[in-house]
């Protein structure tokens, strides 16, 4: 069984969650719900692990993939435990910019980069731009060129090779808009055409196969491919590969029952593949890197909610009680657009009433606002009761909006007791704010 809470979740002497040392009730006093809690030295301690990991294997660099979520803070303490980040667009960019991360210690995704974002990413100095079209290399050279600069990147491949929880498919078809087609040779053509350009500098390869991956086999299939790919680009003459980016996707538990990878047996894993392969095919072994986003900060992040109604309805199988909460598919979209499942615990205290069926349920003017499609908790469960959903760090305030004109939540990092706020919540005012009649 994993734990799903972050590691520093404790029970009080009177039942109540504790996270970083702060009591959950005392935050939610101070910062009001649906809140946002991350753990800071959980987040610390996961990005050493990589690190360590990717050191081990000899890999380059470990990128923390900024989508998952990102702030000032975040940004400065992947940075501090030694990872450099992923950006995807000029927002993230200009995050990790003002976080004092430099341009050096940053790679800059994205299927449509805009000119603007292309040209602030250089000016910055960004370590590695990677590549996703035709029209792009174009773009990206021309931008170098105009600045006056040599401008490293690298190529993102479409392997046919898509991995998600628990399965891999190696014969995906390509029919998805990022990357170049490896077998239809896009991905060679590509290369030529950015070798011939004097403002790039071809610096290697980027696969990313997938998000919320429990096994090595997607990895290893993809290595295995590139890497035959690469000796196919060494006989025809068109480059050496000197860099290969493995992207991100490593899983972790929302459930108990989810059995994710430990890094460092991923990350030991890919290399003996890449480098077996490599040794075989008599290649130089690329140095590695990886893209964690979720596995950094999914974890060390809980959802704290108040319980504002508990409704009982009849179902074929007896009773389902929908529990209603102050937020819902605005700060978390992932169980109506992925089906994801979470876990959810009775945080303000504890009870020995039996469990009751429920199905926690936001406060949207949707049928799908479902936060928990089902789950059990103590069934004098009452309004003002404050719930705890785990694993919420990763692609939930980062994927909120302001559907039904709900204000974001905050984000408010925990350690050693202390509270520090990582976003403020957001405000009605906020919001009136971009509408030019409500001035
Ligand atoms: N690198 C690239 C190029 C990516 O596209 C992604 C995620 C990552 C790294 C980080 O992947 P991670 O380690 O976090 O799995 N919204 C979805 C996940 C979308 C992931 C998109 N790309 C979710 O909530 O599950």
């Amino acid at each position: 069984m994993s734990n799903v809470w972050p590691l520093s979740a404790t029970r009080d002497s009177d039942g109540a969650l504790s996270i970083g040392g702060v009591d959950v009730r005392d935050a939610a006093a101070t910062f009001g719900t649906p809140l946002f809690l991350l753990d800071e030295a959980d987040i610390r301690s996961r990005a050493r692990a990589y690190r360590e990991a990717a050191q081990h294997v000899g890999a380059s660099r470990v990128y923390y993939a900024a989508k998952a979520f990102l702030s000032t803070a975040v940004a400065q303490w992947v940075h501090e435990e030694g990872l450099g980040i992923d950006v995807a667009s000029g927002g993230e960019l200009a995050v990790a910019l003002r976080a004092g991360v430099p341009g050096a210690d940053l790679l800059l995704h994205g299927n449509n980069k805009s000119m603007l974002e292309i040209e602030t990413a250089m000016s910055a100095g960004v370590a590695r731009i990677v590549v996703d079209s035709f029209e792009e290399i174009v773009r990206v050279a021309d931008a170098a060129a105009r600045a006056g600069l040599v401008q490293p990147v690298l190529v993102r491949l479409t392997i046919g090779v898509e991995a998600h929880t628990h399965e891999f498919i190696a014969t995906a078809h390509e029919d998805q808009k990022f990357g170049f087609s490896v077998s239809s040779g896009a991905a060679e053509e590509a290369i030529r055409r950015i070798v011939k350009l004097p403002s790039l500098e071809f610096r290697g390869l980027h696969s990313h196969i997938g998000s919320q991956i429990f096994d090595t086999d997607g990895f290893e299939e993809a290595a295995i491919r590139i890497v035959g790919f690469i000796d196919r680009l060494r006989t025809d003459q068109v480059v050496d590969v000197p860099e290969l980016d493995l992207g991100g996707g490593m899983g972790i538990a929302y459930l108990p029952s989810d059995d994710p990878l430990s890094i460092s047996d991923l990350a030991s894993h890919v290399a003996q593949v890449v480098s077996q392969e490599c040794a075989r095919r008599e290649l130089t072994v690329p140095a590695l890197s990886f893209e964690p986003g979720r596995a950094i900060v999914g974890p060390a992040g809980v959802t704290i909610y108040e319980v504002g109604t508990v409704k009982p309805v009849a179902i074929d199988a007896g009773v389902r009680t929908y529990v209603s909460v102050d937020g819902g598919m605005s700060d978390n979209i992932r169980t109506a657009l992925y089906d994801a499942k979470y876990t959810v615990e009775l945080a303000s205290r504890t009870s020995t009433a039996e469990p009751m069926l429920v199905r926690v349920v936001g406060k949207h003017c949707e049928s799908g606002d479902i936060v928990i499609r089902e789950a059990y908790l103590p069934s004098d469960l009452v309004p003002g009761d404050l719930l705890a959903v785990a694993a919420t760090g990763a692609y939930c305030r980062s994927m909120a909006s302001n559907y039904n004109y709900l204000p974001k939540p905050a984000v408010v990092g925990v350690m050693n007791g202390i509270p520090s706020v990582v976003l403020r919540r957001e405000t009605i005012e906020d919001m009136l704010a971009l509408d030019p009649g409500a001035q």
